[in-house]
């Protein structure tokens, strides 16, 4: 199975597989269509890494739905000692299932978790964070990471919170088009780049400045109090992260948005810039990012400055 659920991922790792392609290795294989494309649902969920060579492929089956972190876990537990069977398996996944919990329950690896945010992010329950000050990656293939996040932030938000995401210029109309709806697009606040001006190519722009959409869940708590729309920001240092945002606009947003103690979360937190300002403002850090590097990092640098 997981051969030619591999094979199939690798030259077709997108989308739709021909019927005539499903015929022919049916007859190859011996497989019907419906085993050859659970082999490759199989194989695309479960990294080659996170498999174990003493469990069969159901066991891997079982486990194929969660995120990596947990598939590790699961396994770990059915290879044993004792090695348990499949049925085994799938009770002991019912009984530990994470269901919706608290931040703090979710995170007990340390502030940032790492995974996939669109699969973590719906484990929070309702009004777990008072702020998402966000930077999802910019390019058109994640594009749809920020309406996403907005539909997902919109439960996870307590009724005030608010949501302030970096977005790229040539995105916008499509982004606010897409995120109707589920949160209220409140405003933009403009965030102007220090350091060297970048151009944009194809489209004759000199960009000096970046914005951040601002979504509220219900509306503004504190109305009284007046937030800028023009943040001069200062070059980051861009020690850790290529694309390292720089503190300046993340500890403005944190300390006009949200209260000492209050809960703030980053799910694409890269090297950690929301989370450091975060703490340094004496609110509660939250995270995700993908890469493990990442993670480590900031779970590190977060306890070494806690202690
Ligand atoms: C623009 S960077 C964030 C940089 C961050 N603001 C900083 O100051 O370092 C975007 C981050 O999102 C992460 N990322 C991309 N796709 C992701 C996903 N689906 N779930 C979680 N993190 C993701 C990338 O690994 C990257 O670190």
């Amino acid at each position: 199975m997981w051969w030619i659920g591999d094979w199939l991922n690798h030259w077709y790792p997108e989308g739709y597989v021909d019927r005539k392609v499903y015929n022919r290795l049916g007859e190859v294989t011996g497989m019907a269509k419906s085993q050859l494309k659970l082999a490759r649902t199989i194989c695309k969920s479960i990294k080659l890494m996170t498999r174990v060579i003493n469990l069969s492929f159901k066991h891997h089956r079982v486990v194929a739905s969660e995120p990596e972190e947990r598939q590790r876990e699961l396994l770990a537990w059915a290879v044993g000692p004792p090695r348990r069977t499949v049925r085994e398996l799938m009770a002991h996944k019912k009984r530990t299932a994470i269901t919706e919990s608290d931040p703090d329950d979710l995170h007990i690896d340390g502030p940032v978790r790492w995974g996939d945010a669109l699969k973590l992010m719906p484990q929070y329950s309702e009004n777990s964070f008072h702020l998402i000050f966000t930077d999802p990656p910019y390019d058109r293939d994640h594009l749809k990471l920020y309406w996403e996040t907005v539909s997902i932030a919109e439960k996870i938000l307590v009724p005030y919170g608010n949501l302030v995401m970096y977005a790229p210029n040539y995105g916008l109309e499509e982004i606010l088009k897409k995120c109707n709806g589920e949160m209220r697009y409140w405003w933009t606040i403009a965030m102007k780049h220090s350091g060297k001006t970048a151009r944009q190519e194809g489209k004759g722009v000199l960009v000096e400045w970046k914005p951040l959409l601002w979504f509220v869940k219900t509306g503004r708590l504190e109305d009284k109090e007046y937030i800028r729309d023009f943040i001069v920001s200062q070059e980051p240092e861009k020690k850790v992260h290529a694309w390292e945002q720089s503190h300046v606009e993340a500890e403005y947003c944190i300390e006009h948005m949200t209260r000492p103690g209050d809960k703030v979360f980053d799910p694409f937190c890269g090297s950690g810039t929301t989370l450091f300002a975060a703490q340094k403002l004496g609110r509660k850090p939250f995270g995700i990012d993908i890469e493990r590097e990442y993670v480590d990092y900031v779970n590190a640098n977060l306890e070494q400055s806690n202690s």
